[in-house]
């Protein structure tokens, strides 16, 4: 019997105050409205921003909020005027959205849609969320919140995919594979015989590893302080695995040693900002490019000495890996089914969503890369 039209009664992950446990609990998800999609959610994965959202030193959200950004399903309805989807079709969703409309939208260099400040007050639409829970209207992260078994979100966040595409590892392209796969290729701009350093390998530092490799780099130096993490990093492309704390020197001075003079790309994956300077430092001193990928709280300024500028570097910003997302997205899941890239080595659990508690202490403990949840 179809549901179009009508409420739904389901579970979500619910976040009722910074720093708690999250709650699974049963909230009703309200039909889409004009230019909105509801989606059955199949798969999410958990990255390291959500992991920073459920920090109470980093909380700047509203609550009750569900949390999660990286999801695949199924459209259930949609809204009035809405086009680019229908019902039954298989979707991913996406972190950043593309309005089609704005000055960005309409660059073909830019894409960070200027509706990104809807993002900001984690509501569906300025009217609020389709999303309810004893009462209480909820917030959804970053406008989307995939911890949810169903939610409601714009069509300009929301893209097809093929109809082939298995969305339980599809979910992970969303935010941590774009991020880093495509801060590699669009961002940096690797080229062909470069030397490149990743700092940081949770999902997003993997994935820029297998991007720098995708463009022909020659040597791939990845640094962590996490050593369980290199196995993974060495499987997906680094030529050399490093451990700041096994070495006396500076770990910029060990790179700027083995490179003559620093890697020719860098990369700051950690999230961490008394690591940017070092980043930065580990690049060649007359052309490196040092690319920010880390999410680092907005009220942090970082610190840099000055004499890193008295050189050619060039240090740069990006985000969601520079895609346009509605129109790129899609397109690195018709890339993964071509066999251009492997997802399989960046899934290292899976589980239910009532055990979502269990996959956030894995990751956590480090002992994760991603967990996807299932319903
Ligand atoms: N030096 C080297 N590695 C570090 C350091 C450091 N000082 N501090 C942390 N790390 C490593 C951790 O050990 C971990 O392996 O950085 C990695 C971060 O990975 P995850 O927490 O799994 O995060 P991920 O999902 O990959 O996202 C990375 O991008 O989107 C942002 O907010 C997100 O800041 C996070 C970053
Ligand atoms: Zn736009
Ligand atoms: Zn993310």
């Amino acid at each position: 019997m179809s549901t179009a039209g009508k409420m739904i009664r389901c579970k979500a992950a619910v976040l009722w105050k910074p720093g708690a446990p999250l709650d699974i609990e049963e909230i009703e998800v309200a039909p889409p409205k004009v230019e909105e999609v509801r989606i059955k959610i199949v798969a999410t994965g958990i990255c390291g921003t959500d992991m920073r959202s459920l920090e109470k030193k980093e909380f700047t959200h509203l609550c009750p909020i569900i949390i999660g950004h990286e999801g695949t399903g199924i459209v259930e309805s949609v809204g009035e005027g809405v086009s680019t989807v229908k019902t039954g079709d298989k979707v991913i969703i996406l972190c950043l959205p593309q309005c089609g409309k704005c000055n960005t939208c309409l660059n073909s260099k830019n894409n960070i849609c200027t509706e990104i400040k809807l993002s900001m007050t984690h509501l569906t639409s300025e009217a609020g969320s389709r999303i309810t829970c004893k009462g209480k209207l909820v917030h959804q992260y970053v406008s989307i919140g995939t911890f949810s078994e169903y939610t409601v979100i714009k069509e300009m966040s929301v893209a097809k995919i093929d109809e082939g595409a298995p969305l339980e590892k599809m979910c992970i392209i969303g935010c941590g594979f774009a991020t880093g796969y495509g801060a590699a290729i669009n961002s940096a701009k690797v080229t062909p015989g470069s030397t490149c350093a990743v700092f940081g390998l949770g999902g997003v530092g993997l994935s820029v590893i297998i991007g720098c490799k995708a463009a022909g780099a020659s040597r791939i130096i990845a640094v962590d302080i996490n050593k369980d993490k290199f196995v993974k990093a060495k499987a997906v492309g680094a030529t050399e695995c490093l451990a700041p704390q096994d070495f006396e020197k500076p770990i910029q001075q060990v790179l700027f040693d083995m490179m003559s003079g620093g890697a020719d790309f860098c990369f700051e994956v950690t999230g961490n900002p008394d690591t940017v300077e070092t980043v930065l430092a580990s690049c060649h001193k007359d052309h490196g490019v040092c690319v920010i990928i880390g999410a680092i709280a907005s009220w942090v300024s970082l610190n840099l000495n000055s004499q890193l500028f008295f050189s050619g570097r060039t240090l740069k910003g990006s985000a969601l890996g520079g895609w346009k997302p509605k129109e790129e997205i899609p397109k690195l899941v018709s890339d993964y089914m071509a066999k251009k890239f492997d997802l399989e080595p960046l899934i290292t659990q899976t589980l239910t969503l009532n055990k979502i508690n269990e996959a956030v202490q894995l990751m956590k403990n480090g002992q994760c890369i991603r967990c996807v949840l299932l319903p």
